[in-house]
């Protein structure tokens, strides 16, 4: 028998007066009212520690959607333990079992979890309600059906035989237990991470980012619902350093599926390197770290077209991707009117909270966030080598407001060129028009990553060149569009050099890293 044939699930509008845009808002009103106690979740118990700390939405500090209980070092190894004690049963139901769970995991969060999910993203997270819909809601049910019909297809992979003999592949799980660390910025990951090593018969060690504990909660509650077994994902809040001392010591840890920031993804893999003869088996190092994405227009580039990928690409969920636009090269013959485009795009942009549809900018994730950006818009200011053309002003009064802020600068080497703010800031270089193919030199040599990336051309040797000279330089490359926005099922996402593994989120390459077959041969 076959899965369903996956289908992307189709994007919700929310217009005015849709029956989702209703039943949303008196979602984010129910969760507004209420302050939820928030457990971990450990071998299918919820464990309060009484140690709490607030959850409040990053565009209303004031407010308090909870408390989250905080796990110590010893939660760590009961996650463990409980993974372990599941693991057996887990790794022993057959394969069309646990796609099962999933599938149904897919229409709960279609159907009666939807408006929940998002409204937790939203609050939680200071998503608005589409980036929320492409996100937690179709991104995630994407992710469950894709990697569902991946598995199936994994699992039928198997080698040929000779007369006399069958050989078969046994795609056992991994012999030990897996460590997810998720981000803030997207729910789906959150979802994803431990859920693609959980489906190959993995147990799980869920630790997400305290700014996403909120949505992280809502996501247990599903998998629970949809059938995933006590113990087979453990859900704790427990500081990084803290739940790591324990995990990278133990000797059954076989696997990190990771999305975070490049430097605590190095951390830990030098931390596993250094203890490596601790562990039964070589553990599995997946992750996606950083970017410094980037998008290029060609002197043949349709202006307007550019002008959109840089305001869409740059902003939607004030820049938090790690897909986001965050270094543009203009040629000189078309920067003015791209630019001119550009600030008459932004200014229709209204910045506020997630209640009012209209706000296409809500708040950054937190103070350190906020605290960041506006360290390098006071330097922009400042610098002779910048002119901030659009935007540049924040209030964290209320909430952690940055606006939409275009750096122009005239050197291409500028440390906002170069580094990763994880915010809304762009920062825009004009070449001169008759220099693309240097232009392609330095986009490829001013970044140590290469996640995302984009070229804009009407001109077919130029989109080759292009794609020819960077062809390191990201792993999902957009040809005339923008750099974000990657669709499960349609562009594989990841990228290599400082940006990660390259294991492509939702697809049959991640799902391979999550079993360790054993290859039988048999003669009769
Ligand atoms: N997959 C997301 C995007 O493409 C980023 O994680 O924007």
């Amino acid at each position: 028998f076959n899965v369903p044939t996956p289908i992307n699930e189709p994007v919700k509008g929310y217009a005015p007066n849709s029956p989702e845009r209703i039943e949303l808002l008196k979602m984010l009103k129910e969760l507004k009212q209420q302050e939820r106690d928030i457990p971990m979740h450990i071998g299918g118990q919820e464990v309060r520690t009484g140690k709490t700390l607030p959850i409040n939405p990053p565009h209303d500090h004031q407010h308090t959607l909870g408390f989250f209980h905080e796990g110590d070092a010893s939660h760590v190894q009961q996650a463990i333990d409980a993974a372990l004690a599941a693991r057996e049963q887990w790794a022993a139901l057959p394969w069309e079992q646990r796609a099962a769970i999933f599938l149904k995991a897919s229409d709960l969060l279609a159907g009666p979890y939807r408006a929940r999910i998002n409204a937790a993203t939203m609050l939680g997270q200071s998503k608005n309600a589409f980036q929320a819909e492409i996100d937690a809601a179709c991104e995630l049910i994407d992710f469950f059906r894709f990697n569902v019909h991946y598995m199936q297809e994994l699992y039928r992979q198997q080698p040929e035989s000779a007369p006399g003999m069958w050989n078969r592949l046994e795609h056992r799980s991994l012999e030990g237990f897996v460590f997810a660390l998720t981000p803030f910025n997207f729910t789906s990951i959150a979802g994803n991470l431990p859920t693609s090593a959980a489906m190959m018969g993995n147990v799980v060690v869920w630790k997400p980012a305290y700014t996403q504990i909120y949505s992280a909660q809502v996501l247990m509650e599903l998998f629970k619902e949809a059938g995933v077994p006590d113990g087979v994902i453990n859900l704790i809040y427990v500081d990084g350093p803290v739940a790591g001392n324990v995990i990278f010591n133990h000797r059954d840890f076989a696997g990190i599926h990771f999305t975070g920031s490049t430097g605590v993804f190095q951390t830990i893999w030098k931390t596993i390197g250094e203890n490596i003869p601790k562990y039964r088996s070589f553990p599995r190092i997946v992750g996606e770290t950083g970017g410094k994405d980037f998008i290029v227009a060609h002197p043949s580039a349709h202006a307007k077209a550019v002008a959109t990928a840089i305001t869409r690409g740059a902003f939607e969920y004030q820049g938090q991707k790690c897909s986001a636009a965050s270094r543009v090269y203009l040629p000189s013959n078309l920067a003015d009117e791209i630019l001119g485009y550009v600030k008459e795009d932004l200014a229709s942009f209204k910045m506020g909270d997630v209640e009012d549809f209209s706000n296409f900018i809500n708040a950054v994730i937190s103070e350190v966030s906020f605290d960041k950006l506006a360290k390098y818009i006071d330097g922009a200011k400042a610098d002779a080598d910048a002119e901030i053309v659009a935007g540049g002003g924040y209030d964290k009064s209320k909430g952690y407001f940055v606006e939409p802020t275009v750096i122009v600068t005239k050197d291409p080497q500028y440390v906002t060129m170069r580094t990763e703010l994880f915010g809304p800031v762009v920062t825009v270089y004009v070449y001169d028009a008759d220099q693309f193919e240097q232009t392609l030199e330095l986009v490829d040599s001013t970044s140590p990553y290469a996640l995302t990336g984009a070229i804009f051309s009407q001109d077919r040797y130029a989109i080759d060149l292009a794609s020819k000279k960077l062809v390191n330089a990201a792993g999902n490359f957009y040809i005339n569009d923008k750099p974000t926005g990657a669709v499960v099922g349609q562009q594989p996402f990841g990228g290599a050099r400082a940006s990660g593994t390259n294991d492509k989120a939702g697809s049959i390459l991640n799902l391979l890293r999550w079993v360790s077959p054993r290859a039988i041969k048999e003669t009769f």
